[in-house]
């Protein structure tokens, strides 16, 4: 070995050479190379908004940093040598004591009864959607979903050139009166829908909670129509007063009801970690289109580890934080928009859904916010029904403090009664509409 000085007497040698000059190289034109029907390219991500209500970001200071360093660096001390071996030395399904702990936790929190080998743990619940989706839909297949809806769902089926048609929801999410109607007249109409699409547990977007008479009456419509339940779960750990109703997973006992979860809202969505609970006969055609391998090894060694001792307690400080964040937007909306934002009080999770009066069209307002620092999500993005969403708008307080909700609502509604009149009164005082 040379000895050291020697060492950065080279590295100083190749430093000062400079390279052969070499003939100018036109860069490659990508654009007639790219496959047929990609997406619009994505913009570049110049860091948050200072007022940041959208996305489903969580509250930072509930991540439980100093005990995820602990289960992290125990789990590595004991088995961090099983991460030679793809899957773990479990399998293509998951870290097989994360599933252990979901076994045990959906039976404690939502009756269900599943066993380890009807859990497929993936990279988000995310990836549970596109798997599902992936194994069920084809291009001009229908599917019924609520009239406002997760918009990651609703993109990705437009993609797939499905056709998702809006079923109407009130105070316990999706209506039966509608659903019947609309499962009536596809019938009519031949057409055999892929799936019932809900998320029953703290709505997205309106926080909605579906009580166990309704989920009941939600399966037997499914079953009388021969279609299949979609459970979507993701908030339903964020209730305020921690009790939820069964899953419709667990009224079914598993049949004709496909689950997913998620550790994103519970823990933090950057870990990237959800799971499906489903039948063999389904994860085995889920398996082959999960081409990544398998899901980030560390991140359910350490989401194991943490949470079997530490899941159910921590769960109510999240959600009392939570709970505090929406206090304080229902005062700042109140205080600054009066009775122009009209809201029902969401039973848990971390957005709240807003109606403006109709003359508000917020995909402008949300244009027009975005140059003041406000970044909220236009309505019409969460509805099959673009009209229906066109003076709506949706604000998840997780992520900003309190101070920035008070800020972000006062300055979002100075940019709306500039572009649309309206509130006339802003912290209870009278405007007038040419006020500079
Ligand atoms: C209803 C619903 N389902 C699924 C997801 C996907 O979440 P993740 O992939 O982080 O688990 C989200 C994210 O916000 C959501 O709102």
């Amino acid at each position: 070995m040379p000895p050291r000085r020697n060492l950065c007497l080279i590295r100083e040698f190749h430093m000062t050479q400079t390279a052969p000059a070499s003939p100018p190289v036109t860069p490659l034109d990508f654009t007639p190379l790219l496959a047929a029907g990609l997406p619009a390219p994505a913009a570049k991500w110049n860091g948050f908004p200072k007022y940041n209500f959208v996305g489903g970001h969580n509250d930072a200071a509930q991540v439980p940093v100093d005990a995820l360093i602990d289960a992290a660096t125990a789990v590595l001390r004991r088995e961090g040598r099983t991460l030679a071996t793809y899957g773990l030395e479990s399998g293509p399904l998951g870290y097989r004591r994360l599933r252990a702990f979901l076994v045990e936790k959906l039976w404690r929190d939502a009756g269900m009864s599943c066993a380890i080998d009807e859990i497929l743990i993936t990279s988000g619940s995310l990836q549970g959607i596109e798997l599902v989706n992936g194994i069920l839909l084809s291009r001009g297949d229908t599917v019924l979903v609520e009239q406002v809806t997760y918009f990651g769902s609703l993109n990705r089926l437009a993609r797939l050139g499905v056709n998702a048609i809006g079923v109407p929801l009130d105070h316990e999410g999706l209506r039966m009166d509608a659903l019947s109607a609309a499962l009536d007249d596809l019938k009519r109409r031949g057409i055999r829908p892929k799936y019932i699409y809900t998320i029953p547990t703290v709505q997205n977007p309106t926080g909605a909670i579906m009580g166990e008479p309704r989920r009941l009456e939600l399966l037997r419509l499914a079953e009388l129509h021969n279609v299949p339940i979609f459970e979507d779960d993701c908030y339903a750990d964020l209730v305020w007063d921690g009790r939820r109703p069964p899953a419709i997973h667990a009224l079914s006992r598993g049949r004709n009801v496909i689950h997913i979860g998620s550790f994103s809202k519970s823990i933090a969505p950057a870990l990237r970690v959800g799971f499906i609970v489903a039948d063999w006969s389904l994860l085995s055609r889920m398996l082959p289109l999960k081409t990544d391998a398998g899901s980030g090894a560390l991140e359910q060694m350490v989401l194991a580890e943490y949470c079997a001792p530490h899941f159910a307690a921590h769960v109510p400080e999240l959600t009392r934080a939570l709970r505090a964040k929406l206090e304080t937007l229902m005062e700042s909306l109140a205080e600054q928009f009066g009775t122009a934002a009209e809201f029902d009080e969401p039973k848990g999770g971390i957005f709240l859904w807003v109606k403006l009066p109709d003359v508000v069209d917020t995909q402008k307002l949300a244009q027009a916010a975005a140059a003041a620092g406000v970044a909220i999500n236009p309505g019409f993005e969460w509805s099959p029904d673009k009209p229906y969403g066109r003076s709506r708008l949706r604000l998840c307080f997780g992520h900003p403090s309190h101070a920035e909700i008070r800020e972000g609502v006062a300055v979002l509604a100075d940019v709306c009664r500039r572009e649309f009149g309206v509130p006339s009164r802003i912290a209870n005082v009278e405007q007038s509409a040419g006020r500079p």
